[in-house]
């Protein structure tokens, strides 16, 4: 298995340590278009091998916007994970970003796509969900092979959110004693944490939670991306950077994982022609299935009103 992560930035970076830490894969490749910043991180990485005790190989490499020969490093790469572009700054959402990203993705899968023509593509670059669309069109890729990431990080907040709820009322839960998932866009406003099929270790989180605290954690995770880049003053990279190995991982290992991802529709949900984050199961050709259930009326209403955003984001997509 041989990943190539675009972006030595701190998500980037961290898909990098974290595949690295994880240790199945035999080759990392970290691109950057600054000058030697790829190749310092992927040898400070390289320097903790000994200690964390993995053998994946982990490189960096420059390579400039349009600059083609700068990605013969990544050849044959089974995975490319792409994370670049400018992350969020306080006060702005992931849509803010459109305009500059959008120029930015559509050359970076370019230039990686040609030395990696059989590669799964994961996006994580905001406003993901329009990336990942992008992505789609722009590459025509079979839609297996185009996944957003969105849906893993943000159940990933959800599950923490609740276990704080869960402590509040009296309940020593932490986020691996819960499972939650969030469906929809990547978006603060929209994103759809699924309360109906939560549960702390089988027991729904409706019956143990009021309305107020599960509102609670509902809200505080569509925010959760906004309130750490308030924190952080740039957006969050820690939980972004492992829900993405995450997803290499399953893809890697074949191991046809359950995980809300954002891909694109064809008649599932009702929709066509968007990608938006539902749960699909991930293996070795990438989105292997999207599974479809029933949302209850609530959250079905919230679903289309994600929908109807990402579309409107869709719209201003100019370099399609
Ligand atoms: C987040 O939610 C970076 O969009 C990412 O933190």
């Amino acid at each position: 298995m041989k990943v190539t992560v675009v972006g030595a930035g701190n998500v980037g970076a961290t898909v990098a340590n974290v595949l690295a830490q994880k240790n199945f894969a035999s080759e990392v490749v970290l691109v950057d278009i600054k000058e030697s910043v790829a190749e310092g991180k992927a040898m400070d990485i390289m320097q903790t091998a000994h200690l964390l005790n993995f053998d994946t190989t982990v490189t960096g490499v420059t390579a400039k916007i349009g600059d083609e020969e700068g990605y013969a490093p990544t050849a044959g790469s089974d995975v490319v994970v792409v994370t670049s572009g400018m992350p969020r700054k306080p006060g702005m959402s992931r849509e803010d970003l459109i305009g500059v990203n959008q120029k930015i993705v559509k050359s970076v899968v370019d230039q990686a796509l040609k030395y990696s023509p059989d590669a799964i593509f994961i996006i994580i670059s905001n406003p993901m969900d329009a990336m990942t669309f992008l992505t789609l069109k722009d590459s025509k890729l079979p839609r297996n092979r185009v996944i957003g990431q969105g849906g893993m990080l943000d159940s990933s907040r959800f599950r923490y959110f609740l276990s704080k709820a869960l402590q509040k009322a009296g309940y020593p839960a932490t986020p691996t004693d819960i499972d939650g998932m969030v469906i929809g866009g990547h978006s603060d406003k929209t994103m759809v944490p699924l309360t109906s099929v939560a549960t702390y270790r089988g027991i729904p989180v409706k019956q143990l939670l009021t309305d107020e605290q599960l509102t609670e954690a509902v809200e505080s995770t569509k925010v959760g991306g906004a309130t750490l880049t308030k924190l952080l003053g740039t957006s969050a990279w820690y939980a972004p950077g492992a829900a993405a190995a995450a997803m290499v991982e399953a893809i890697a290992l074949d191991a046809k994982k359950l995980i809300p991802c954002c891909v694109y529709l064809d008649g599932e949900y009702g929709e066509k022609d968007l990608c938006i984050g539902v749960p699909v199961l991930l293996g070795k050709d990438g989105v292997e299935k999207i599974v479809e259930y029933k949302l209850d009326g609530d959250e079905k209403a919230k679903f289309d009103e994600s929908v109807q955003a990402a579309r409107n984001t869709n719209a201003k997509l100019n370099v399609l």
